[in-house]
């Protein structure tokens, strides 16, 4: 039988791709494109985990019951989103374990937003309202991914995302309407989140390395400034109807376009954080060891205790 070439072994895969068929694991894929999946898929996964331990700090300080059991609801629904997504990453191949040593010895990245402290309940408003509404915004698209097993574990993703987001909203809305001090509590953790939740959507789409293939690869849909913009231009009238101002003085609505123009971002600051040397980078891998640690006698356990039951079933 004729060998198939690399050229066009690679030229029938982009056409598969261009005819929005979907990728399976056992289907052949450019290792380019397997390596760039491996990369966002786990990095994606990290951020679920690490996002739960902002948020975690706060379901012993939530100020009654109700916000308590959704807050706990919340957190619980991130790991598994990170468990759907550590399960995505090995259908490609890769070790769960391995991903995992790589964000503890700080070789993979997550989501620089985690990094910034959250000191007041009003955080846990800002980071639902803002920090899931982002995360849909950039999520949505990836339901239609190229890639079967991201695409199908973001649909669940995205239905958990929107509960995140509206019960962070409603935490926003109650501060905000209630005491002048709850307000400015609101006020003040908008005025910390809003930026670094911009930041979320990743560098310029000039400065993006990915972007170009990733969009090729129908990886992303979106570039991250086009995502960037959504954004802004649907939570912008939300922090109007709450009567919170974001705080951004060039922020202003451009009728031609019909989007909001804002500042410039400090990419210094992104990349300072993305690079470990935002103001919780430490603490956060730190409880990610201790959990590693910590739980290594329940991983021992599972792991005898499913070797018994294999042997068991050898004899
Ligand atoms: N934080 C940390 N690193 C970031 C980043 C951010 N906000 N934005 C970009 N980067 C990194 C990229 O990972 C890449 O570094 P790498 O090559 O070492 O991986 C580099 O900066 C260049 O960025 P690119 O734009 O070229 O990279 P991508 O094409 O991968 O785009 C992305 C970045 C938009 C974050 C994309 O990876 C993506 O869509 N990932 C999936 C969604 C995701 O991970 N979201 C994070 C939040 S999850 C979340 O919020 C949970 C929710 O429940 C609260």
């Amino acid at each position: 039988m004729k060998e198939i070439s690399l050229v066009d072994l690679e030229n029938r895969f982009q056409k598969k791709v261009d005819s929005e068929i979907r990728i399976e694991p056992n289907d052949w894929m450019p290792e380019e494109y397997r390596r760039t999946l491996i990369r966002q898929i786990s990095q994606h996964a990290h951020s679920e985990v690490v996002g739960m331990l902002p948020e975690g700090n706060w379901i012993t300080r939530a100020p009654n019951l109700r916000r308590k059991a959704v807050l706990l609801a919340k957190v619980q629904d991130e790991a598994g989103h990170g468990l759907y997504l550590y399960s995505a990453v090995e259908t490609l191949g890769a070790d769960r374990e391995q991903t995992i040593d790589d964000l503890h010895s700080g070789k993979a990245k997550y989501s620089s937003i985690f990094n910034y402290p959250t000191p007041t309940w009003a955080d846990m408003g800002a980071i639902g309202w803002l920090v899931d509404g982002a995360a849909i915004m950039n999520q949505v698209p990836l339901c239609r991914c190229s890639y079967g097993p991201y695409a199908r574990a973001m649909v669940r993703v995205c239905k958990e995302e929107s509960f995140h987001q509206r019960q962070g909203f409603e935490i926003m809305t109650v501060l905000a309407q209630g005491t002048p001090e709850q307000k400015a509590m609101a006020q003040d953790a908008l005025d910390r989140f809003w930026w670094p939740a911009l930041m979320m959507f990743g560098p310029n789409d000039d400065e993006s390395k990915h972007s170009k293939q990733s969009m090729k690869w129908k990886i992303k849909r979106f570039s991250n400034d086009d995502l960037r913009q959504q954004f802004v231009d649907v939570t912008v009238p939300q922090a109007k109807l709450i009567g919170l101002t974001i705080p951004d003085p060039d922020l202003k609505w451009n009728e031609k376009t019909g989007h909001y123009e804002f500042g410039e971002i400090n990419w210094d600051e992104f990349w300072q954080v993305v690079e470990g040397n935002g103001p919780c980078n430490f603490d956060r891998i730190k409880a990610r060891k201790d959990a590693k640690e910590k739980g290594m006698w329940v991983r021992k356990a599972a792991s005898a205790h499913a070797a018994k039951r294999a042997a068991r079933k050898t004899a």
